[in-house]
């Protein structure tokens, strides 16, 4: 599975992709706004942190804006992947630009049905929002099974792009179920490395090493 990280915090993404786990970046305009910084400054600057797909949201609602702001922002780096929403434009947008060879990354996916259109729009990836689905009382991991089963029933090559993670169960399911990609906050990502009896395992041994005496 690709780990995605979702923010538009230079800092935290070079700092991650100093790990070599690293496989891209998802941004959406709220992600921008809390960075702070320039769209166009701040997305140039994380592709060139990160080989993998950068997702770069467009904001216009129809299909005439949607190409006009992707030409802008596919311009930027060859690993840009333009996100658009989950919309008769978007899907139309999608179709265009995966045509023309452009990574798209269908955002705002609800429901089942919803995937299996991005999927026949020709998707690179589509990003089902577990989170949100949690937080209005549904198991937002049903969804990604649907969507698996779907796509693995046609053979369908977009990738599932498990969105709004909130925590490391989210990826554990995800990983079971067998979804491409988890794009998750940073401290998510960092919360997978930890565990006590490692801290615990690790506190064990240097001391009983330090008895020893000796040194590498
Ligand atoms: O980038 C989309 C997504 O991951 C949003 O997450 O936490 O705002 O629901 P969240």
């Amino acid at each position: 599975m690709k780990f995605f990280v979702d923010t538009a915090d230079t800092g935290e993404i070079s700092e991650l992709a100093e790990t070599g786990l690293l496989d891209g970046v998802t941004t959406n305009p709220s992600l921008i706004h809390k960075a702070g910084r320039d769209f166009m400054e701040v997305t140039r600057e994380i592709c060139g942190l990160v080989r993998g797909p950068v997702s770069a949201e467009v904001v216009a609602l129809d299909h005439e804006g949607m190409m006009r702001e992707a030409e802008v922002l596919r311009k930027i780096a060859d690993n840009v992947c333009i996100k658009v929403p989950l919309t008769i434009d978007g899907l139309k947008t999608c179709k265009k630009l995966t045509g023309d060879g452009t990574m798209v990354n269908v955002t705002l996916c609800f429901s089942a049905n919803q995937a299996l259109l991005a999927a026949k729009a020709g998707a690179t990836f589509i990003s089902p929002f577990v989170g949100r689905h949690d937080d209005v009382g549904f198991d937002g991991m049903h969804l990604i099974e649907d969507i698996r089963l779907i796509y693995d029933n046609y053979a369908f090559e977009t990738e599932v792009l498990v969105a709004s993670i909130r925590h490391p169960i989210h990826v554990l399911q995800s990983a079971k179920i067998g979804a491409d990609v988890a794009t998750m906050p940073p401290a998510v990502i960092r919360n997978l490395f930890k565990h006590p009896l490692t801290d615990k395992g690790i506190e064990g041994f240097l001391a009983d090493w330090a008895k020893t005496g000796q040194s590498i």
